[in-house]
């Protein structure tokens, strides 16, 4: 593991492989946002070239012989004023990914100092941004060699740091990284008897964590028919695993998180195309938030009250595959007709929502699930989806987001839209026309909080695998909502 250490002066007798060194562009020419006392010719010798102009992630690599440290990256953070975290996150990535090229193990990294900017907020952002852009899955590749953990980073900052803000980083990005793994490996090997076993893992693992797991017997007497029909046609039995971590007695607030658990999506007898599944092992990815989200809670010892829901089955073509044009009544008691078995997240997230009202006494509802590939057309990889019925809970999660970068963006429910969903033969149907399909989507889910309870729903088809790597996910597995939803958490539970 890297030793991450916090300094106020630097020290040149004591060398480090390579330095990183950021810049503000100061009327188009880069000027040091820090103070470098012992290299400042040497840096003005190549800033002065006027190559590197410190535009916001421009990034210069290059060596300096005849000093001790051998290797020196400039890092451009752009214009001062404008400095915000994510440029800052994306810059310090670009340069770290510089690093990771070299054989450097270890590095001294300048923060920027009197930006606009906290300085010890800028701590925390280059520990968080750090152990984001240090993930990379190795998965399935024959690699000769693999990359190695850096040694050492030095930080040199005007403020010291208390090794608490290290390790809470570190325990946050590894709730991240769960759900980046779960994402990301074999839909063989992640499928819902391997996911309850990892909630009861988490439970043995944690304090003030509680675990219960219900197999398809339990589903059956819950009367949860919608979630077990669409299990219908895999060989894999589904499992709801239910996640209570308590750790705020004195708070009446028990918001429960419900994630979306399809862990293959074939979509069934409306079986999707071939270019339609490739990414359909991402589609458990709700419930990988949420066992990320738990494992970081539990591991950070936060003190709050939290439930996490999550519906792990298979929608799996088979002769006993629930059947197109049927009717089926689960938990909530409201007959669904089944217009496409391709609809079958928000079938699952609705006994499970239904389970929550039931059993659990939530003060907050959010589901969170990859429910429509219209959500994916609608805002791409940059936002997700957001819905909700209280104001003040959207409010949470789109300022937990602007301050993660895990953005969101606001959706409608109007009532009209109910139109959508009416169906002849049953209370309403789990698909409409192509025209507002994710709205469609959220309005189903709504139908099923039928209790006056803040709800929001979340869909992050578009934002849980990316196509590439970007920024600060060196591996398409991005693990979005795990720090949107620790953030949102800590503001609805008031806690800095
Ligand atoms: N799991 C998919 C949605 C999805 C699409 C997730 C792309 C991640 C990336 C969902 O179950 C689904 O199949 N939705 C269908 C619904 C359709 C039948 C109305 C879709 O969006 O195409
Ligand atoms: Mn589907
Ligand atoms: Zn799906």
């Amino acid at each position: 593991m890297t030793e991450l250490v916090f300094t106020t002066s630097f020290d040149e007798s004591n060398p480090s492989d390579a330095l990183i060194v950021p810049f503000f562009d100061i009327d188009g020419s880069a000027k040091s946002a820090c103070e470098v006392v012992s290299f400042q010719e040497a840096l003005n010798a190549i800033t002065d070239l006027g190559d590197f102009q410190a535009k916001s992630e421009e990034i210069l690599s290059t060596y300096f012989f005849e000093k001790s440290q051998k290797r020196l990256i400039l890092m451009g953070l752009g214009e001062k004023e404008k400095l915000t975290p994510e440029i800052y996150r994306r810059a310090f990535s670009k340069a770290f990914c510089e690093l990771f090229k070299t054989k450097a193990s270890t590095v001294t990294v300048f923060l920027p100092q009197k930006s606009p900017l906290e300085d010890l907020f800028v701590n925390k952002l280059a520990i968080e941004t750090y152990y984001l852009i240090n993930y990379q899955f190795k998965g399935y590749k024959n690699l000769k060699e693999q990359e190695k953990n850096l040694e050492k980073i030095t930080f040199i900052s005007s403020k010291e740091i208390d090794s608490k803000d290290i390790s809470n980083n570190f325990h946050l990005v590894e709730g991240v990284n769960l759900t980046r793994d779960l994402v990301i490996q074999n839909a063989d090997d992640i499928n819902p008897e391997m996911l309850q076993k990892l909630a009861k893992q988490l439970g043995s693992e944690f304090d003030h964590l509680d675990v219960k797991i219900l197999d398809k017997k339990d589903l059956e007497k819950e009367q949860m028919g919608l979630f077990l029909s669409v299990a219908r046609g895999s060989m894999h039995e589904p499992y709801l695993a239910v996640m209570q971590y308590k750790n705020a007695p004195e708070s009446d607030l028990n918001p429960v998180i419900v994630g979306k658990g399809i862990t293959y999506d074939t979509g069934g007898l409306s079986l999707k195309p071939t270019s339609g599944m490739v990414e359909m092992k991402c589609d458990m990815g709700g419930s990988a938030v949420v066992f990320g989200l738990i494992k970081a809670i539990a591991a950070l010892k936060l003190p709050v009250n939290v439930t996490g829901v999550c519906a792990l089955s298979e929608n799996s073509i088979d002769s006993k595959s629930y059947k197109i044009g049927d009717v089926y009544t689960g938990k909530g008691n409201i007959s669904v007709e089944i217009m496409n078995t391709d609809a079958e997240g928000r079938l699952a997230l609705a006994d499970s929502i239904s389970y929550a009202l039931e059993h659990l006494s939530p003060s907050h509802i959010i589901d969170i699930a990859t429910l429509t590939g219209a959500c994916e057309v609608a805002l791409g990889s940059e936002r997700a989806a957001l819905f909700s019925t209280s104001d003040q809970l959207a409010e949470a999660i789109y300022k937990a987001g602007e301050d993660t970068s895990e953005k969101v963006w606001r959706m409608p429910l109007d009532d009209d839209y109910k139109d959508l969903l009416k169906s002849q033969i049953a209370d309403i149907k789990n698909l409409g026309n192509r025209a507002g399909s994710l709205i469609a989507s959220a309005i189903f889910l709504k139908t099923f909080v039928k209790k006056d309870i803040p709800w929001a729903h979340l869909d992050i088809a578009g934002t849980t695998l990316l196509s590439a790597p970007r920024r600060y996910h060196r591996s398409a597995s991005t693990g979005y909502g795990v720090r949107l939803l620790v953030h949102t958490l800590k503001r609805l539970f008031n806690i800095a």
